[in-house]
């Protein structure tokens, strides 16, 4: 059985906060120890030069949030952990996607239509201050997603429109050389709590309203002391409701604790005893990391040494996909007979001289708006033909099943799939089970 990956990746511009552990690192690590999936969790290092032009900030946000997840129970051996800027063939897949993506994409983009606008009322031009780095994110972005066929992608709601770039890319590139990209979802958690911050709006650097995830104990306590309150005094009841001590108290309780607190506020808590249970709840909970934590960023060799092992497994999957990607888009060898040559190396496009030998997989949506897939030799031949799809999702999932099943699955596919006249069902198994023996490599 296939298993789903998981993929994210963190900028490396700032210190983790606990709104960074309660929504992004904890849940990450639960995850990672489901049987079944597969997580890729890298430090976005590339994607930090966007936004920063302080080298030291960069090396040093890096080590601090590799060392973050880590101390927060991350296990590399069974993950795969690296850092962007070690995996060269990752810039490579850039380049490949940037030349099948439009510019009018990107233009939509809304972090870059964000700095337009702004631009645009103050009054300068368009694109007064916008680097090329920024208006190519997006294809950064896809290219760490695409790079490992990631299934499912955890972000943050502002993320969603980046993960949709990523499949119209997988998508136009599919189109053109063959089915290479899985396409990817973003996975918006619901029930992941945010966290409210000192002021009590969303915990975030740039509101300066963060709590460090590993300030030292006395830190924290100092922090803590100066979340916002309302002025009751002790004896007066206090509502939970649209407390920030109380959301953050939640974010780490068990659902005992949580109501043992919500009947202390009822009951007319003082809020510098309201902040001291805070406290001692919250440092119950990191005091063991942060000594991991500490112990990490004593030894940055030793985390280097853990990256680089890191990359080394991540690159296992990324050099011989590259090279696939290279052959498709026919960087190749000039002596190579075959194309897609070397190790990997899938479904090329076919071309008239016969030189691909595989079959290929075409996606494309018709003027009725939905979603088709046709099944060719390398001829060029049709072999199947699908149906109409509602989503290019569900189309996608057609394909996996033949792509998995071969010509077993068409009995279930019947009416959405359909073989060719004059072709047999054998030469489509043929088919199929020929793509499956270039997947696996
Ligand atoms: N853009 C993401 C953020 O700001 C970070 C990121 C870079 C990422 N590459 C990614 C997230 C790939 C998910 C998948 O949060």
């Amino acid at each position: 059985m296939k298993s789903l990956r998981v993929l994210t990746g963190i900028t490396t511009t700032g210190t983790p906060h606990l709104g960074n552990y309660v929504g992004a690192i904890r849940p990450a690590v639960t995850a990672s120890l489901n049987a079944g999936t597969e997580s890729f969790y890298f430090l976005a290092d590339y994607h930090a030069l966007i936004k920063c032009d302080e080298p030291a900030r960069i090396q040093r946000s890096t080590l601090e949030i590799a060392a973050s997840w880590l101390a927060a129970g991350l296990d590399p051996a069974r993950v795969f952990f690296y850092r962007q800027s070690d995996i060269p063939e990752i810039p490579e897949l850039t380049w490949l996607l940037a030349c099948v993506t439009g510019k009018g994409l990107l233009n939509r983009a809304h972090a870059y239509k964000a700095s337009v606008d702004k631009n645009t009322a103050a009054g300068s031009e368009p694109d007064t201050d916008v680097t090329a780095g920024l208006f190519m994110y997006p294809v950064l972005m896809a290219a760490d997603i695409l790079m490992f066929k990631s299934h499912k992608i955890p972000v943050g709601r502002d993320q969603i429109q980046h993960i949709e770039m990523a499949r119209d890319m997988a998508q136009s590139f599919n189109h053109l050389y063959g089915e290479h990209f899985v396409l990817p979802e973003a996975a918006i958690e619901a029930s992941v709590a945010t966290l409210p911050g000192l002021d009590g709006r969303k915990m975030s650097k740039s509101y300066d309203n963060a709590i460090p995830l590993f300030a030292p104990r006395e830190q924290l306590r100092k922090l803590i002391a100066g979340i916002v309150t309302d002025s009751r005094a002790p004896g007066e009841p206090k509502d939970v409701e649209g407390s920030a001590l109380f959301q953050i108290y939640q974010a780490f309780a068990s659902t005992e604790e949580t109501n043992a607190l919500r009947q202390a506020y009822a009951d007319g808590i003082g809020w510098g005893d309201a902040k001291k249970a805070l406290f001692e709840r919250i440092d119950r909970e990191i005091a063991p990391m942060r000594e991991r934590y500490e112990a990490l960023m004593a030894d940055p060799a030793g985390m280097e040494t853990i990256l680089l092992a890191g990359a080394a497994k991540a690159r296992e999957l990324a050099t011989p996909f590259m090279a696939e990607l290279r052959a498709a888009v026919g960087l190749r060898g000039l002596g190579t007979k075959r194309a897609g040559a070397g190790a990997g190396a899938v479904s090329a496009t076919p071309s008239p001289s016969g030189m691909a030998a595989l079959p290929t997989f075409k996606q494309y949506r018709e003027k009725d708006g939905q979603f088709y897939f046709k099944l060719v030799d390398a001829k060029g031949q049709l072999l199947l033909q699908s149906t109409g799809f509602a989503s290019p999702r569900d189309a996608g999932q057609a394909i996996a099943r033949l792509q998995s099943e071969a010509v077993a699955a068409l009995a279930d596919l019947a009416g959405q799939v359909v073989p060719a006249p004059q072709v047999s069902p054998a030469t489509i198994d043929d088919a199929l089970k020929a793509l499956q023996r270039a997947a696996a490599g």
